[in-house]
């Protein structure tokens, strides 16, 4: 199980791929691909199938035997994109020795000190020339042959207070170098020339062609388990892709037929406020369900009594606690490594989670036989939010906010715990059971 997960992080460097590695098992498992643009058609006890949003979220749906008005909608969310630095337009800048590095722009908030001194690529998507100006192709692609680029810390002998805590400029100190070029008939263009190379493999394509891209830094080193026991797990983007697999596998591990209706929801754009038209701020999900409904039953009522009969996991990880900084954990709530999938509670409701919906978690792990903790921040810190409350706002629905608790969110490179992965998928299975 685990071995599957590092196979997917791996694959899935940024939003695009991960939604193109999602929307790939869910075809293979016999969902079907359906056009947002067209009528969703026939919707029947047991149909299987899902919508993309952008190419960046995705949205699977099972639907049960019993009518929506009945059952409600039994949904489990996460979201695909992660802190990393966006390649800006004109990115090449020429310097010094024919040194050529790229200009970028942070995406969500990384601790950019661990994106230093390592091994890194590019992934995204290419717009290409497609049949008229308002119908472009688009192309994923992701340099993993070899690294592609660094971003190198200064020498400790340039700064001897390096490790007392240093201030980054996001404009000056986190531009990764791409190449040295002396050939004086090397002009500019050097990028576009490397996702030609990257395109080509795919299809044929001339540089005049690529209209633009959305491209992204990434670890280039792979996803690994470490320990005594290999009991964790070393990967960028665990935060949220762990979530994203724990539901596409607890879905893919579902009967096809269940009273219930399942929804698998990953949205896009999280890390940076999730208010884009494939971020859980849309009312993209809230019209997908009722067009569901309108399709199953033909009445607008059954959407909403299925919204008032619904029940949402939204599943985002939450902080392990850290044996070098115990300081900064509430003293009763601080979930552990290894302990199972977490509650996330907030007296201001930046969670959606309250007593209701997490009783109603607490006894699905249990019925899992599942371990469950909770955590509440430090009354001192501020902390973070997440899903759940953002779609509340626009699907007002009963949920829970849990995810599984990593070290270092929003480093380079995070750390898991292997035991908490099967919890989670085991956990959301049983949700799904019925
Ligand atoms: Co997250």
């Amino acid at each position: 199980m685990i071995n599957d997960l590092l196979t997917f992080l791996d694959a899935s460097p940024v939003n695009f791929l991960a939604t193109r590695q999602i929307a790939e098992r869910l075809s293979q498992a016999g969902f079907q691909h359906l056009d947002t643009r067209e009528p969703l058609g026939d919707i029947k006890a047991g149909s299987r199938f899902y919508v993309t949003k952008n190419d960046s979220s995705i949205f699977a749906f099972q639907i049960g035997r019993k009518p929506l008005a009945e059952v409600g909608f039994k949904m489990i969310c996460a979201h695909c994109d992660s802190p990393t630095f966006r390649i800006k337009p004109n990115a090449e800048i020429r310097c010094e020795g024919g040194i050529v590095k790229l200009n970028t722009e942070v995406y969500g908030g990384p601790i950019m000190s661990t994106w230093f001194d390592r091994p890194l690529t590019l992934a995204g998507r290419v717009i290409l020339r497609g049949r008229n100006e308002m119908s472009p192709e688009t192309v994923l692609i992701h340099f993993k042959e070899h690294p592609l680029l660094q971003i190198s810390n200064l020498a400790i002998h340039f700064n001897r207070q390096v490790n007392d805590g240093v201030k980054l400029s996001k404009q000056k100190d986190m531009l990764p170098i791409l190449g040295i070029i002396n050939d004086k008939l090397e002009t500019d263009g050097l990028l576009i020339k490397l996702i030609v190379e990257e395109v080509s493999k795919q299809r044929p394509v001339k540089a005049s062609d690529i209209l633009d891209f959305d491209l992204y830094l990434a670890d280039a080193t792979p996803a690994c388990t470490f320990g005594m026991h290999n009991e964790f797990i070393s990967s960028g983007r665990l935060d949220d892709l762990s979530m994203c697999f724990a539901g596409l596998e607890a879905l893919l591990a579902t009967p096809n037929e269940t009273d219930s209706t399942k929804v698998l929801a990953i949205f896009d754009n999280e890390e940076t406020g999730s208010q884009t038209k494939q971020g859980a701020g849309s009312p993209f999900l809230a019209h997908m369900l009722k067009r569901i409904a309108l399709a199953q039953s033909g009445t607008e009522e059954a959407y909403y009594q299925a919204v008032e009969r619904a029940f949402m996991i939204s599943a985002d990880n939450a902080h392990a606690w850290h044996p070098n900084y115990s300081e900064k954990y509430d003293p009763t709530n601080h979930p552990c490594l290894g302990g199972g999938p977490v509650i996330k509670f907030n007296a201001a409701q930046k969670y959606a989670s309250d007593a209701v919906s997490a009783a109603i978690f607490a006894e699905i792990c249990k019925e899992a036989e599942v371990p469950c903790q909770r955590f509440v921040n430090h009354s001192d810190v501020a902390g973070g939010s997440t899903l759940g409350n953002i779609l509340a706002s626009t699907i007002p629905v009963c949920g829970v906010d849990m995810g599984n608790a990593i070290l270092a969110m929003h480093s380079c490179r995070e750390t898991g715990s292997v035991a908490d992965h099967e919890y989670c998928v085991k956990a959301f299975t049983q949700f799904w059971k019925k």
